[in-house]
């Protein structure tokens, strides 16, 4: 197989992951036989410095020639020191996520067995927990009408049937594939949106007979998510509470940096670890690479339907973990750095 995949590195440790997920597809492309080709554009802080904006023409040229997007980090320091600035990375992030149409955004929250102690949670409440977060990416309060002047602010939250039909069909999907549970996280004992998102799942739900679907208060799920974990499967969620409930989610695990992500749209799809920028650790070599390389095997499996190899990186991922092989942010005692951890997943690729 012949594809082309857009890298773009971003900021803080991006580069550093990235490079790690790209020896890791370079390895599958040599074991299986397969083309990559890998087009590189600039995001965020370090594209604001080259040309002013955080999402050149140029990168926008190179993610279209390309058959999916690997994405790694945004944002920088230097903007919450400058509050006044008006063009900040995430912004590049945002609109590449609006102009690609990246609708849904599926955030899989998987214990590794050999990780269980490393959660601040219990190993009775974090073992063989596995559910998946679907946010909803391209409406909500991000995307509504905003502004401020001397003494005041708004954001406002908008959705329209459709938006929330597209990215809940998905969902659907994804548990009858799986557990059949849906968990619908809303406010809709406050918000209008989220009535609308009640009602119109609720209509949709009548489609898939074989799903159960449950409804549950976002501050109510910030509770059962840290207290019983394992009685999800899929969580459905609007974009702001799927933004906080996944780095909330990320705690079960042990680390944000072993949790990739995928951004799917109708023709493209951007795939990125969930951890930012983490701007302390950057030119370091000391980053987790794992949601990096698990987003690209996401890659594989979503977008190019390559499941085997999907498959054959989550297991050498797992293998290089089991053997106590870890960054610092998962082996305190013994850390190796981003690097050597990579070469031990190719080598058990
Ligand atoms: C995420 C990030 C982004 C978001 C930021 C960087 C704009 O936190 O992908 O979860 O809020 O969506
Ligand atoms: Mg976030």
């Amino acid at each position: 197989m012949k594809k082309t995949i857009a890298i773009l590195p971003g900021d803080g440790v991006g580069p550093e992951v990235i490079s790690c997920a790209v020896e890791v597809l370079k390895k599958i492309g040599q074991k299986f036989n397969h083309q990559f080709e890998f087009l590189e554009g600039g995001i965020g802080h370090q594209a604001i410095l080259k040309t002013g904006d955080p999402l050149p023409k140029k990168t926008l040229e190179v993610v279209e020639k390309s058959d999916a997007v690997l994405f790694g980090a945004i944002g920088d320091p230097y903007y919450d020191q400058n509050p006044q600035l008006k063009v900040r990375p995430e912004q590049g992030l945002l609109k590449l996520r609006k102009t690609l149409g990246l609708f849904a955004n599926l955030r899989p929250i998987k214990v590794f067995p050999s990780l269980v102690d490393k959660s601040p949670l219990k190993k009775e409440v974090v073992e063989e927990v596995n559910f998946i977060v679907v946010r909803e990416l391209i409406g909500g309060i991000y995307f509504g009408k905003k502004g401020i002047d001397a003494n005041s602010a708004f954001d406002t939250a908008t959705y329209n049937k459709e938006e929330i039909l597209r990215v809940s069909r998905l969902a659907f999907k994804l548990a009858s594939q799986r557990r059949k549970k849906i968990t619908l996280v809303d406010k809709a004992n406050v918000l209008e949106t989220s009535r609308l998102w009640r009602k119109t799942v609720q209509e949709l739900a009548k489609n898939y007979p074989d799903v159960s679907l449950e409804m549950m208060y976002v501050d109510n799920a910030a509770m059962q998510i840290i207290k019983k974990p394992k009685e999800f499967d899929v969580i459905l969620t609007e974009n702001m509470f799927g933004d906080i409930l996944t780095d909330e989610a990320s705690v079960i695990v042990g680390s944000i940096g072993l949790l990739p992500s995928a951004s799917i749209g109708e023709k493209s799809a951007l795939y990125e670890p969930i951890h930012g920028s983490y701007p302390k650790a950057a030119g370091k070599n000391i980053a987790n690479p794992v949601g990096a390389i698990l987003s690209a095997a996401m890659m594989l499996d979503f977008s190019f339907s390559l499941k085997k190899e999907a498959q054959a990186i989550e297991k050498a991922v797992e293998k290089a973990i089991g053997a106590s092989v870890g960054t610092y942010d998962i082996n305190k005692e013994n850390p190796v750095s981003t690097m050597e951890f990579t070469k031990k997943v190719i080598n058990f690729l």
